[in-house]
């Protein structure tokens, strides 16, 4: 029975982050839908783990890549393709997020998590775009953004300034590359993920407070289930008209426009 009638069946995805949280939720959730998923991560030990699970459904392999180095990056999709041929499905999740009051944010700060931000969704977007464009399915390109950047987050400023440059390359590529079948897509997600733990862990009563009276949907968000099943469809056949918008899988916790 095995890839009959998987929406994503044979489609190759690469998903970055996808050592843990969000990213390995939605390699998941390609894996079961047939994809052959390249799993790209600094944290090689963690992306291998994936890696073992996916295998059960279908081809995938973990690529270490520093996603802040453009010729990393390159050698990186260059990789996946001689492995498996195309790439169909670009999705930017890893981030490196930073916290803190505006005014103690320091350059450090802002180099990772703009370096690790709008840069690497734009060496990535670069370098696959020949390969999403000769796409047989459509080329697909997923780009996580936050509920936390129109609400303008306190302690959040830096982090909310990459995530909002990101909604910018997101626009301007769907208007670019639509007529060469390529879909630009953002998501919005809530889940307790390493990254979020990190940082909830040490506000339990923010996260209540989040959970009961922020969200419509008042419970945390899976990463697979949830997520992962949103990408699927911004990655698969059913999303070809729909492009340059911000699909948000947060339980109404914020609502872009
Ligand atoms: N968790 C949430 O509720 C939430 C909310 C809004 C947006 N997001 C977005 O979703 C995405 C995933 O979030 P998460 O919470 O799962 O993050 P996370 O911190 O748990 O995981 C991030 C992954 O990125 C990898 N990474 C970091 N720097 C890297 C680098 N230089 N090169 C390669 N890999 C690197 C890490 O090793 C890690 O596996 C992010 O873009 C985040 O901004 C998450």
């Amino acid at each position: 029975m095995a890839g009959v009638g998987r929406v994503l069946e044979g489609r190759v995805a690469i998903v970055t982050g996808a050592a843990r949280g969000v990213g390995a939720g939605i390699a998941r959730a390609f894996a079961k839908e047939g994809a052959h998923v390249a799993v790209v991560d600094l944290d090689t030990e963690g992306a291998e783990r994936v890696v073992t699970e996916l295998s059960s459904y279908g081809a995938a392999a973990s690529y270490a890549c520093d996603i802040r180095d453009s010729a990393q990056v390159d050698a990186c999709v260059a990789a996946v393709v001689e492995r498996f041929g195309s790439v169909d499905v670009l999705v930017n999740n890893a981030i490196d997020a930073t916290s803190g009051r505006f005014e103690d944010t320091t350059d450090d700060e802002l180099d990772r998590v703009l370096d690790t931000g709008p840069k690497a969704t734009l060496y990535f977007m670069r370098a696959c775009f020949p390969h999403l464009r000769d796409s047989a399915g459509g080329g697909r390109v997923i780009n996580l953004r936050s509920g936390s950047e129109p609400q303008g987050m306190a302690g959040f400023g830096a982090y909310v300034a990459s995530k909002a440059a990101v909604g910018g390359l997101t626009r301007v590529a769907a208007r670019e590359w639509g007529r060469h079948g390529i879909t630009v897509n953002n998501l919005a997600p809530f889940v307790l993920s390493d990254g979020a733990r990190s940082y909830f862990d040490e506000r339990p009563e923010e996260l209540e407070k989040i959970v009961l009276k922020s969200l419509s949907v008042p419970r945390l968000g899976d990463a697979e289930s949830d997520v992962g099943r949103a990408a699927v469809y911004l990655a698969g056949p059913d999303s070809s008209y729909v492009t340059g918008v911000t699909l948000s899988v947060d339980g109404g916790g914020s609502f872009f426009s």
